[in-house]
C-alpha cells in the first residue's frame, strides 16, 4: 500500500497540549533536537496567515530578485517546511541538515514548541500573522484540499473547532498572542497579512532594513511585481500544484484561493459573526495585538 495514502485525513495527536499531524508527533523527537545555524532565517506563521508569498519574497530577496534562479523547485524545497514528515519523502528535517547556509526555514510551530536552537543562535525570525476571520475561511478551503488535515465538516462545525483551537497547530489566539510577546525579548519581525496587501514595498523596505540588506528599487518592484498574488498563481514553483493529486487536490479548492483581505464577509453568517465577534474580545483580553479585517 501506498504510504502516502495512510497519512490522509487521520486524527490530529497531541503534542504539548497542541494538536498536530500524527506524522510529525511521531517522529517529534528530530524536531526538538533541531540544530538552528545563527543565518538562519526563520520565517514562522500560523497556516494560512500568506506563509507562501512570504516565503517566495524571501528566496527573491536572497537571489537578487533572479526570477529564475527561484524556479529551480518548488517552494516546499526552497523553504523547507521544518517539522513536516511524511513517510515517502523527505523530512524537512532531513531537507534542512543537507541545505547550505544561509537557509530559509518555514514553521507552523507556536512560540512554545519552537526548538530552543532557534533561541540559542539568536536567530533572526519573521511572524507573520492575518486577521482571524480570514484565516478560520482559508483554513476551511485548504482542508478540504489538503487530505493530510481530517475531514473539516461543515463550515459550522469548523468553525467551531478553530474558536476551540481543535485545528492542526492549535489555537490561532494563542499562536499569535504567543510570538507576538516574544518580540520583545528576540530579533522577530512581526508583520500583518493586511499591511502588506496595503502597502507591500513599504513593509519589503522595513524587511530589508530588518535583514540588513540594500536591493535597488528596480529589484523590489520586480519582486512585487513577481509575488503579486496573479503572477504567483501561474508559477507552478510557487503554487503547489506539483505536489501530488492525493496530497492537495487544487481541483477541490485551488492553493492560491482568492488572496484577498474581508474574504469572511462571504462565509460567515451574521449569526457566525457575532458568535465569533463576542469570543473574540474576550480570547484576546490584554494583547495589545490589533488586526484590520477589511482594508
Ligand atoms: P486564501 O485562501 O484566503 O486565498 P499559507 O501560504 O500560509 O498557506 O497561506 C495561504 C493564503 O495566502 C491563501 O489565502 C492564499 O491565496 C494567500 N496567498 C498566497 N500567495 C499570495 C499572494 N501573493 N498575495 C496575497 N495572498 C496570497
Amino acid at each position: 500500500m501506498d504510504n502516502k495514502l495512510n497519512v490522509c485525513r487521520k486524527e490530529l495527536v497531541d503534542v504539548h497540549g497542541v494538536p498536530i499531524f500524527s506524522c510529525i508527533a511521531e517522529e517529534w523527537s528530530q524536531v526538538e533536537s533541531f540544530e538552528a545555524r545563527p543565518d538562519d532565517l526563520l520565517i514562522s506563521t500560523y497556516p494560512k496567515s500568506g506563509t507562501t508569498w512570504i516565503s517566495e519574497i524571501f528566496d527573491l530577496i536572497y537571489n537578487n530578485g533572479d526570477v529564475e534562479k527561484c524556479k529551480r523547485d518548488a517552494i516546499f524545497n526552497r523553504v523547507p517546511f521544518m517539522e513536516l514528515t511524511l513517510c515517502g519523502f523527505r523530512s524537512g528535517v532531513e531537507l534542512l541538515n543537507n541545505m547550505q547556509s544561509p537557509r530559509l526555514i518555514k514553521t507552523h510551530l507556536p512560540v512554545q514548541l519552537l526548538p530552543s536552537s532557534f533561541w540559542k543562535n539568536d536567530c533572526k525570525i519573521i511572524y507573520m500573522a492575518r486577521n482571524a476571520k480570514d484565516v478560520a475561511v482559508s483554513y476551511y478551503y485548504f482542508y478540504q484540499m489538503a487530505k493530510l488535515h481530517p475531514e473539516p465538516g461543515s463550515w459550522e462545525e469548523f468553525l467551531d473547532k478553530f474558536m476551540a483551537g481543535k485545528v492542526c497547530f492549535g489555537s490561532w489566539y494563542d499562536h499569535v498572542k504567543g510570538w507576538w510577546e516574544k518580540r520583545k525579548d528576540y530579533r522577530i519581525f512581526y508583520l500583518l497579512y493586511e499591511d502588506m496587501k496595503e502597502n507591500p514595498k513599504c513593509e519589503i523596505q522595513k524587511l530589508l532594513k530588518f535583514l540588513e540588506k540594500d536591493i535597488p528599487e528596480e529589484i523590489v518592484d520586480k519582486i512585487l511585481y513577481h509575488c503579486s498574488f496573479d503572477v504567483m498563481k501561474q508559477n507552478p514553483s510557487a503554487n503547489y500544484t506539483t505536489m501530488e493529486n492525493n496530497l492537495m487536490d487544487h481541483s477541490v479548492s485551488p492553493f492560491m484561493r482568492k488572496g484577498i483581505t474581508g474574504d469572511w464577509k462571504n462565509q460567515f453568517t451574521v449569526a457566525q459573526y457575532e458568535r465569533f465577534e463576542e469570543d473574540y474580545v474576550k480570547k484576546m483580553k490584554g494583547s495589545t495585538l490589533q488586526f484590520q479585517s477589511e482594508i
